[in-house]
C-alpha cells in the first residue's frame, strides 16, 4: 500500500479520533447521485497541456451550446472508488490505472489529458475535500467520476478548442438493486455495443448512450441488463452495458480478450490477477455464446458493479440458469477477496492501494 506524501494530506486519522461524517442515512445508499461539497476543475486549450486545476463548490457548470462534447460527443469518463478503513483512513483503489486509461482514451478521442500524476493528485484532492462523504466501513464507498470533455465551442466537425477535466464524487452502495444477489441478463442479438475499429475499447460517453435503448427494453421485460455479442460473427460474448463478463467452468475462468471492442476494465484486470493468485486458470480469449450452456457460473465485473453473480441468461427466448439462481461459489470467493482487499482488510500484496 502506497502512502500519500503530498502537501494536500491532512493529519492521518487514527482509531481513537472520530471522523466527521455527512448527516445522511448510510444504511440506504444505492447507486444514485448524492451531491457533495466540492468538485475539481482544470482546463486547457487545444495544443496545450493541463497545468493547474482547482477545487470549487460542487454545482452546475457553464458550457457553450456549441461545446464539442454536447455537439459531437467528444468526451470520456472514468470511475473509481475510495473506501473508509476501520481506522478512519481512506483507501483509493488503483487510481493510476484510471489515469492511464483516460490518457489512452484521450488519444483516441483527439483530446489532451492530464498526466498520471495530475490525475491522481486531483482525485486525491477531491476525495480529501469531500471526506465526510466517504461511507463508514462496510456501508459502501465514495464513487469518483472524472470527466474529460471538449468544452470549447465548435460548429463544423473538429476537435474543440478548449478542454475541461472535472471530477465529482458521490457516496454509493450497490449498483444493481439486487446487491450481491444474482442478476438476470438477456442477450440482444440485434443491438451491438461496439464495432471493430470503433471506440468500444475506450471509455467514451457515446458507448453508454448507445446502449440505453436496449437496456431500457430489457428492463421492461424484467431483466437486469443486456449481454452483447460481437457484431461480426454475432457469436462471441462482448460485455454487459456497464461491466465485463466472466464464464466459469471447473477451475477455468474465461473472459473476452481486449481486442478493441471490449472495455479494459480495471476490476476485470484485478480479478484476473486475484483469480490466478488463488489457483484458477484464467483465459482471455474469444468466448462463444454456446459456452454459456455448460458453464458452472457467470459473473460480471466493473468498478460500479464490483462483482455481480449472474443467475440466468436468456438467449433466443431460452433461459439458462446458474447455481439454481443462487450466488456461485467462485463469484462469492472472488467478491470477498477483492472487496476485503479494497477495504484494507487483507494485506495489499499487489500494491494496489493508495492510503490517504
Ligand atoms: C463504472 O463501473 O465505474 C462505470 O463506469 C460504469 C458506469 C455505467 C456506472
Amino acid at each position: 500500500c502506497k502512502k500519500l506524501s503530498s502537501t494536500i494530506q491532512e493529519a492521518p486519522l487514527t482509531s481513537d479520533v472520530a471522523y466527521e461524517l455527512a448527516d445522511i442515512d448510510w444504511d440506504s445508499l444505492g447507486f444514485a447521485l448524492m451531491p457533495t461539497d466540492f468538485m475539481y476543475i482544470m482546463k486547457c486549450s487545444r495544443g496545450q497541456t493541463f497545468s493547474k486545476g482547482e477545487l470549487q463548490r460542487y454545482g452546475n457548470i457553464e458550457l457553450s451550446p456549441s461545446a464539442g462534447v454536447l455537439n459531437y460527443g467528444q468526451g470520456l469518463f472514468e470511475g473509481l472508488k475510495a473506501y473508509r478503513k476501520q481506522d478512519g483512513n481512506i483507501l483509493l483503489f488503483r487510481p493510476e490505472e484510471n489515469a492511464l486509461r483516460m490518457r489512452m482514451g484521450a488519444e483516441r478521442m483527439c483530446m489532451p489529458s492530464p498526466t498520471i500524476e495530475q490525475f491522481v493528485d486531483a482525485v486525491t484532492a477531491t476525495v480529501l475535500a469531500n471526506k465526510r462523504w466517504v461511507p463508514p466501513p462496510g456501508k459502501g464507498s465514495l464513487y469518483i467520476r472524472p470527466l474529460l470533455m471538449g468544452s470549447g465551442a465548435v460548429l463544423g466537425l473538429a476537435p474543440a478548442p478548449e478542454y475541461t477535466f472535472l471530477i465529482y464524487v458521490s457516496p454509493v452502495g450497490n449498483y444493481f438493486k439486487e446487491g450481491i444477489a444474482p442478476i438476470h441478463l438477456m442477450i440482444d442479438t440485434e443491438v451491438h455495443r461496439a464495432t471493430p475499429g470503433g471506440t468500444g475499447g475506450v471509455k467514451t460517453i457515446g458507448n453508454y448512450a448507445s446502449v440505453l435503448n436496449a437496456q431500457t427494453a430489457a428492463k421492461a421485460k424484467g431483466f437486469t441488463d443486456v449481454l452483447y455479442l460481437d457484431c461480426v460473427h454475432k457469436k462471441y460474448l462482448e460485455e454487459v452495458s456497464s461491466c465485463n463478463v466472466f464464464v466459469v467452468k471447473g477451475n477455468v475462468i474465461s473472459t473476452p480478450s481486449i481486442k478493441g471492442t471490449i472495455l479494459p476494465g480495471i476490476t476485470r484486470k484485478s480479478i484476473i490477477d486475484v483469480a490466478r493468485s488463488q489457483g484458477f486458470q484464467v483465459e482471455e480469449r474469444f468466448v462463444a455464446v454456446d459456452e454459456l450452456l455448460d458453464a458452472d457460473e457467470v459473473f460480471c465485473t466493473g468498478t460500479a458493479v464490483v462483482i455481480s453473480p449472474v443467475g440466468s441468461i436468456t438467449y433466443h427466448g431460452e433461459r439458462i440458469s446458474y447455481r439454481n439462481g443462487g450466488i456461485g461459489v467462485v463469484s462469492q470467493q472472488l467478491y470477498s477477496a477483492l472487496t476485503r482487499l479494497q477495504m484494507g482488510l487483507t494485506e495489499d500484496k499487489m500494491d494496489w492501494l493508495l492510503e490517504l
